[in-house]
């Protein structure tokens, strides 16, 4: 029984839209940049099977607990929460989801922009030439001269964070949309592309081995967490992302078949990213468990010695930067959704507050890079890695937990069946043992697991 058909942030135009929208929002660094180099650092093919694992167990029940929560709402994840609250006689607690949601996306696109910069800077330096032809040591020396410049840095955030806040600013149809339309055909043309040069690349056997065979070994209960994490990072869930996304999806669009294709299309990105890059590491004898700068470190070196090599680059840090834009665009839509319901704002001006806070707030990731790279907060964690640490492993997942916790207990079972198209029967079963049960087992396991295994 949802009360409302249409949302006053505007609506998708049609299903496609809303499953182009949602995999923009998760097709992003964390497939492209993150999900390559926590595989290089977790050992290779057990931790791609546990990634697989988290996002099919849990992943794909809390996209569906987030879709229907925010079609059910129809408002800015806080005041859908809110309103469902209110009508089912809930808990007020619950509220809690919205908040943290937009604390994260806060904290997670303050250090998105900053990265998503380093990709439109290597844009610039492969068309330059840059590298043609250079050695590992040079790129190596080129990536770390650039991470020692914050000013640089500084500069390329600056112009990816006002990108992203002048496409929010024009609003759900004129501006998400028709971003989202340009940028997600031309990311996935320029995938395969990159994915068949991978293949041919000469080290296509070994990186395939490193990705999908099996070292038991490597994994600890921190890389369960990790990986928990990363399905819950690259599918932009426990934050609200996809429940305000949700607010906009037409009322007789599927579910679950939508929420599937959105996973499916998601893993694809991250495994080909991973086919295209390993090899090419191994092709170069390269460490796959470089770290962050595997990205800006190999793609370069290997383009620089390639034929054609300048163009691939460019292409590729391309693909990263749209991948990138159409997934910021959704870490601002749960606060943006907000603050203009709450102070009947206008969104542009509302874009521009929150862009100048997130703005600030990266200079801290930009700094620990460089000037703070020596300065911990807790423990051997940077500003930097401890916001993403913080955002990524603990807040996503226990905001998922949450979620979970709220379609399966604090919803009647009406709305969640007519809003998933399950009355009763064995489906319904189904769905209530995974989002009731399973899903949030596994979410607790794993948080209590790295608890005491890191004790
Ligand atoms: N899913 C995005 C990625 O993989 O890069 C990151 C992200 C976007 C996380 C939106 C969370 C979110 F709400």
């Amino acid at each position: 029984m949802a009360q409302n058909t249409e949302s006053r942030h505007g609506m998708w135009s049609n299903r496609w839209m809303f499953v182009l929208a949602a995999a923009g929002s998760a097709v992003g660094l964390g497939n492209i940049w993150k999900f390559p180099y926590i595989t290089g650092e977790n050992g290779g093919g057990a931790f791609v099977l546990l990634y697989l694992g988290c996002v099919a167990l849990v992943g794909i029940p809390i996209m569906m607990a987030e879709v229907l929560i925010g079609r059910e709402g129809r408002y800015s994840p806080i005041n859908t929460v809110r309103v469902l609250i209110q009508q089912h006689k809930s808990s007020p607690a619950w509220v809690i989801i919205g908040w943290m949601g937009m604390l994260a996306g806060f904290l997670i696109l303050s250090y998105y922009a900053v990265i998503a910069g380093w990709a439109l800077h290597y844009i610039v330096q492969m068309a330059n030439g840059s590298f043609d032809g250079v050695t590992a040591e040079f790129a190596n020396d080129a990536f770390n001269g650039f991470l020692a410049d914050p000013w640089k840095m500084v500069m390329w955030h600056t112009i990816f964070m006002t990108a992203t806040i002048f496409i929010v600013a024009r609003g759900v149809t004129k501006g998400l949309e028709t971003a989202i339309r340009w940028f997600m055909p031309a990311l996935l043309i320029l995938l395969v592309v990159l994915l068949g040069y991978g293949v041919n690349s000469g080290g296509f056997e070994q990186g395939f081995a490193f990705m999908f065979s099996f070292n038991w070994e490597s994994v600890t209960a921190e890389s369960v967490l990790i990986a928990m994490g990363q399905a819950f990072f690259t599918l932009s869930l426990g934050m609200g992302a996809i429940m305000a996304y949700g607010a906009y999806m037409p009322s007789n669009a599927s579910i679950t078949s939508t929420v599937v294709i959105i996973a499916l299309l998601d893993t694809f990105v991250a495994l080909a990213a991973g086919l295209a890059i390993f090899p090419i590491v191994f092709a170069n004898g390269l460490e796959p468990s470089q770290g962050p700068g595997l990205m800006f470190v190999t793609i370069p070196l290997a383009f620089g010695q390639m034929p054609l090599g300048a163009l691939f680059g460019v292409i590729f840090f391309a693909l990263v930067s749209f991948a990138a834009i159409t997934s910021a665009i959704s870490l601002t839509e749960p606060a943006l959704a907000y603050l203009v319901e709450e102070y009947n704002a206008k969104r542009s001006r509302v874009a521009i507050s929150v862009g100048i806070f997130c703005w600030v707030l990266g200079i801290g990731t930009v700094l620990s890079f460089n000037h703070w790279a020596e300065k911990y907060i807790v423990s051997d964690l940077t500003f930097f890695t401890f916001i993403d640490y913080v955002s990524q492993n603990i807040m996503l997942p226990l905001g998922g937990l949450l979620i979970a916790l709220f379609a399966a207990y604090a919803l009647p079972k009406t709305v969640v069946g007519s809003q998933l198209g399950l009355r009763e029967g064995p489906l319904a079963v189904l769905w209530k043992v995974v989002i009731g049960v399973i899903a949030p087992l596994g979410v607790l396991t794993v948080f209590i697991a790295t608890i005491l295994g890191l004790g």
